[in-house]
C-alpha cells in the first residue's frame, strides 16, 4: 500500500505524472500540468513524433531533464474542467504504469478539492499488485509505486489533507476486497473468510473503532434455523459460517443501514456442475460478501455518523454425495420454503437467510443493501463494467445512484417486473429457486424481494460483471478482483 502525500513548490521527485490531451481531429496535443508550470514546447515536438494521442488509458513515458522520468497520461479532448472520473482513471492508469518505481508526483488538474481528492483516489486505487502466491517468479513482478504525492496549490489546505486521507482509506479497503477475489479458494474457505475479515477489523481499530465481530458456526447455522446457508453449504467439506459486523458510531447516528453480501467462496453450480470453461472466474463469488465487510469497516474507519449491521453468509457450493439435490427443499430463516430447482442458483438461498436476519434486529432500519455477484444474465444485459440496481423504493435508488454519480462507478437501473414473479411459483413450497429464464436478472431480484419488509427501502445490486476483470487492466482497475462497489457504499454513507 502506497503512501499519499501533497506538495506545491519546487517539483523534486523520481517521476513526474501529466495529462495529455487532444486539441483537435488534426493531431494536437496539449500537456495538462494542473498547478505546476512546465515548459511543453520541446515536451510537445516528441509527443507527436512519438505518435502520441492523448486518448484516454494511453500512457507514454519519456526521459526527463530536472525529474528521471516523465509520464503522459490520456485525459482525452482538452476541456476546461475533467470529470472527476476521468482524471480518477488516467491517474489510476498512470500508477498502474509505475510499478517498481519508488516515488512519482501527480500533476493533473485540480481545480478545487473534489478534482484533487479523485486524482488522489484514482492514483492509489491503481496502485496494486497481487503478488501473494508468486514463488519462484516472485521477484520478476515488481512492486507497486510505494510513495504517491498529488502537486496541488490545495497542499496547506486542511481539507485537502484530510481528503487524501480519505483517498488513501478507499484505496486500502478496495485492496482488502480485491485481495480477498484474489486469493485462491483453496486458501479462502469460509472459515479463512472469517479469520481474514477478523484480522481487517482489528487493525480498523476493532472494539474501540465502534466495531463488533460475530460469527456463526455451521453447527449453530443448522440449529438456528439457516436452511439456506446449510443448504448451499453442505456438499462442501469447507463448512459455511454467517459473518457479521456491526459499526455504531461514536457521534449521533444520522441513519442506520444493514448490508449484506453474497459470500460464495467457490461457486462450482453444485451438482448442476458448471462448464469447465471459465469455471475459474467463480472464485470471485464472494465479492459481495467482500464489499459490504470493508466498506463497513472503511466506514469505521472514516468515522462516519451512520450505524451500519453488516452480514455476509458464506459457503462453498460443491457437488458431492452430501449435496442438495435438485428438487431438495429447504427453508429459509423465517420460515420460508424453497424448492431447490437448481443447485447453481445458490447465491439467492444463503442471501435469503442473511436478509431475513438482518431485518431481525432490534433497531429499526432505514434501508438494507444486498451486494452479490447474482446472475450471469446481469453479464449478459449490462456488460463487464456496470453493474444493475434494483429495488422496492424508487428514491432509496436515486439517491444511492446520485452516490455512483460521485464515486464514479456505474450502475445502472432495471426494473422488477410483477408480472416475471409467479414464474418463482413451485407446486410443492413457497416458491422455487429458479423461474423464468428471459429476464434471469430480475427473476433473482424479484425472488430477493420475497424476503423483504415491504416498507424497508432496500436495494439489491447485481455486480456479477465488474466484480471480476478477466479482459485488460484499464484506468485504476487490475485484472482480477475490481473491488466494486465499496465505493459506492461509502459514498451513499457519506451523503446520508
Ligand atoms: N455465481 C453465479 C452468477 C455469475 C455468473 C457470477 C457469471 C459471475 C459471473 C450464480 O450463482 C449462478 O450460477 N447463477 C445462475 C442462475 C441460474 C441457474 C438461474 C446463472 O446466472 O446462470
Ligand atoms: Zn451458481
Ligand atoms: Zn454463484
Amino acid at each position: 500500500m502506497s503512501t499519499l502525500k501533497i506538495t506545491e513548490g519546487a517539483l523534486k521527485d523520481e517521476v513526474l505524472v501529466l495529462g495529455l490531451v487532444s486539441t483537435n481531429e488534426k493531431g494536437g496535443l496539449a500537456i495538462e500540468s494542473g498547478d505546476l508550470a512546465i515548459d511543453s514546447k520541446s515536451l510537445l515536438v516528441s509527443l507527436n513524433d512519438m505518435g502520441a494521442t492523448g486518448a484516454v488509458d494511453e500512457v507514454i513515458k519519456v526521459p526527463g531533464n530536472s525529474v528521471r522520468l516523465i509520464l503522459f497520461t490520456g485525459l482525452g479532448k482538452k476541456s476546461k474542467i475533467y470529470p472527476h472520473e476521468t482524471l480518477r482513471r488516467a491517474a489510476g492508469a498512470a500508477s498502474r504504469a509505475l510499478d517498481g518505481t519508488n516515488s512519482a508526483t501527480f500533476a493533473l488538474p485540480t481545480n478545487d478539492l473534489l478534482t484533487l481528492s479523485a486524482v488522489a483516489e484514482g492514483a492509489a486505487l491503481g496502485a496494486y499488485v497481487f503478488s501473494d502466491f508468486r514463488g519462484s517468479t516472485k521477484s520478476d513482478h515488481k512492486a507497486a509505486v510505494k510513495t504517491i504525492t498529488v502537486y496541488s496549490k490545495f497542499a496547506s489546505n486542511p481539507e485537502a489533507k484530510a481528503l487524501l486521507v480519505r483517498a488513501k482509506v478507499i484505496a486500502d479497503y478496495t485492496f482488502l476486497v480485491r485481495d480477498l477475489i484474489n486469493t485462491p479458494p483453496s486458501h479462502l474457505t469460509p472459515d479463512a473468510f472469517t479469520k481474514k475479515i477478523a484480522a481487517a477489523f482489528k487493525s480498523t481499530g476493532g472494539l474501540k473503532a465502534g466495531l463488533k465481530i460475530s460469527i456463526l458456526d455451521e453447527k449453530q447455522l443448522k440449529s438456528q434455523g439457516f436452511g439456506g446457508i446449510i443448504g448451499v453449504g453442505q456438499g462442501s467439506a469447507n463448512p459455511p459460517r454467517l459473518l457479521h459486523i456491526s459499526y455504531t458510531p461514536k457521534t449521533p447516528i444520522k441513519k442506520r443501514f444493514a448490508f449484506v453480501g453474497k459470500g460464495i467462496t467457490f461457486d462450482t453450480g453444485g451438482l448442476a456442475l458448471k462448464p469447465a470453461l471459465g469455471m475459474e472466474a467463480m472464485k470471485s463469488d464472494m465479492s459481495g460478501a467482500a464489499a459490504v465487510c470493508a466498506a463497513t469497516l472503511a466506514i469505521a474507519a472514516l468515522k462516519l455518523p451512520v450505524a451500519i449491521e453488516t452480514w455476509a453468509p458464506l459457503a462453498e457450493n460443491m457437488p458431492s454425495d452430501k449435496a442438495t439435490r435438485p428438487s431438495d427443499i429447504i427453508t429459509i430463516f423465517g420460515g420460508k420454503t424453497v424448492e431447490v430447482l437448481n443447485p447453481d442458483a445458490e447465491g439467492r438461498l444463503v442471501l435469503a437467510d442473511a436478509i431475513v436476519k438482518a431485518q431481525a434486529g432490534k433497531n429499526k432500519l432505514d434501508g438494507i443493501i444486498d451486494v452479490a455477484t447474482l446472475t450471469g444474465a446481469q453479464v449478459v444485459a449490462l456488460g463487464t463494467r456496470t453493474s444493475a440496481v434494483m429495488t422496492n423504493n424508487e428514491d432509496f435508488s436515486h439517491e444511492f445512484l446520485a452516490a455512483t454519480a460521485r464515486s464514479g462507478e456505474q450502475f445502472w437501473p432495471m426494473p422488477l417486473p410483477e408480472e416475471l414473479r409467479e414464474s418463482l411459483d413451485s407446486p410443492v413450497a413457497d416458491m422455487a429457486n429458479i423461474g423464468d429464464r428471459n429476464g434471469g436478472m430480475l427473476v433473482a431480484g424479484l425472488f430477493l424481494k420475497e424476503f423483504v419488509q415491504q416498507d424497508l427501502p432496500w436495494l439489491h445490486l447485481d455486480i456479477a460483471g465488474p466484480a471480476f476483470n478477466t479482459a485488460k487492466a484499464h484506468g485504476y482497475t487490475p485484472v482480477g478482483g475490481t473491488g466494486i462497489a465499496l465505493r459506492s457504499l461509502v459514498a451513499l454513507v457519506e451523503g446520508a
